[in-house]
């Protein structure tokens, strides 16, 4: 790591949350999507409804100010998406905080690589286009909820890219929702960086790659720190600070009356349990799902507060589909193991209950 930065918390080294804000820059576009977030909310608080803020899709930490490389998080945003949509069903009003571009409630049964929208399409007798006679009964259901969701304005969109618009966001929405009270639900899909880039060690052009072009080091940072990406001869050299973890903050400060869970994705399975767990006790939140990256669509395991510990699990279909090769072929009829139902489903109506336990007791005297 490079050296000496003032913004260390002087207990343990790291940069508290509030150094964070006071030197990273906030996004252009937050003052005025918090005013649609105002009356987003104040709508469903007035009406006494649910509102879940759902994070999804992976964070990016840009190398350069003007933005060439950056680094990404894994998450196509399926786990978020699907998740709203059930959040929607279950009567919450769903704050969809997502990664632009990555997967959204209802246009995902759409948008996916496999599942181009224009193959559910097809031309009628007289020119006009139209959806396929096979796909009309479940695009009409898909339509008719998207519909509902709009006429209530129950879901709002949120765009994010990198893990610096992320964090702004999330503390925004959070001051935004305290008035909620216990309505309020955080449903932290999202796959936040764990390191970054902070401004004052952000390089401001592209970092380039040949050596007749090499920028100088010790001189291209903003700040007084070394710039965080350099080039060592041919070797792009990239030393980043720690993201501090702001689940602490948003538990104990942001949102102290709220339910929260957040996720926790493993690779290696015999951590899983132990990582969640750990994470339940260091934040003390309410809920950690935890999930490994290869079973994450057919299990998850949830460790709650209370002290439980259950999997969930969904069984797995055998089906054959199409699937096309990133070259463009077709592989046909490839066998693809699918859940037969979309974990999602019966991961929010559990967090729905659980929530609506939280409430209950919120309102009991003692
Ligand atoms: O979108 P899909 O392709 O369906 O994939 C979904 C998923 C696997 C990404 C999702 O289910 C998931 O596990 N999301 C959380 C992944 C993750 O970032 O875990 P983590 O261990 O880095 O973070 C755990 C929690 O700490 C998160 O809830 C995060 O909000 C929080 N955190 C993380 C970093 C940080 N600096 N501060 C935080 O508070």
């Amino acid at each position: 790591m490079a050296e000496g930065s003032l913004m260390k918390n002087s207990t343990n080294g790291d940069m508290t949350a509030a150094d964070y804000f006071a030197t990273n820059p906030k996004p252009a576009s937050l003052d005025r999507q918090s005013t649609i977030a105002r009356a987003f909310i104040e709508q469903h608080a007035s009406e006494g409804r649910r509102v879940a803020l759902v994070t999804s899709g992976g964070t990016t930490v840009p190398l350069e100010n003007q933005t060439v490389r950056f680094i990404d998080n894994f998450s196509a945003g399926t786990r978020g998406a699907t998740s709203a949509e059930y959040f929607l069903e279950a009567g919450y009003a769903v704050i969809f905080l997502h990664r632009h571009f990555s997967l959204l409630p209802y246009s995902r049964h759409y948008s996916h690589s496999t599942n181009c929208f224009l193959d559910f399409m097809t031309h009628n007798e007289a020119g006009a286009v139209v959806v396929e006679s096979e796909y009309q009964q479940q695009m009409a259901e898909v339509l008719e909820r998207y519909k509902k969701a709009k006429r209530e304005n129950a879901l709002l969109l949120l765009p994010f890219t990198t893990v610096n618009e992320y964090l702004w966001y999330l503390r925004e929405l959070a001051m935004q929702m305290r008035p909620l009270g216990a309505n309020g639900l955080f449903y932290l899909a999202a796959a936040v960086s764990d390191f970054f880039v902070p401004a004052e060690r952000m390089v401001e052009h592209k970092i380039q790659s040949s050596e007749d072009f090499h920028q100088d080091a010790m001189t291209n940072g903003q700040g007084g720190r070394a710039p965080a990406a350099h080039m060592d001869g041919k070797s792009l050299m990239i030393d980043l600070d720690p993201v501090p973890k702001f689940l602490k903050q948003l538990v104990d400060a942001w949102a102290p009356q709220s339910m929260i869970v957040s996720f926790k994705l493993e690779t290696d399975p015999a951590l899983l349990a132990k990582k969640a767990r750990y994470a339940l006790e260091k934040y003390a939140h309410h809920l950690v799902i935890g999930n490994m990256l290869s079973t994450r669509k057919w299990e998850v395991l949830f460790v709650s507060a209370d002290g439980g510990e259950r999997w969930i699990r969904v069984p797995a279909s055998r089906r054959t589909k199409s699937i096309t090769g990133r070259d463009g072929d077709l592989w046909e009829n490839a066998e693809s193991r699918e859940p037969a139902i979309e974990i999602e489903s019966w991961i929010v109506p559990e967090v729905a209950k659980m929530h609506s336990q939280m409430i209950e007791k919120s309102r009991s005297p003692g």
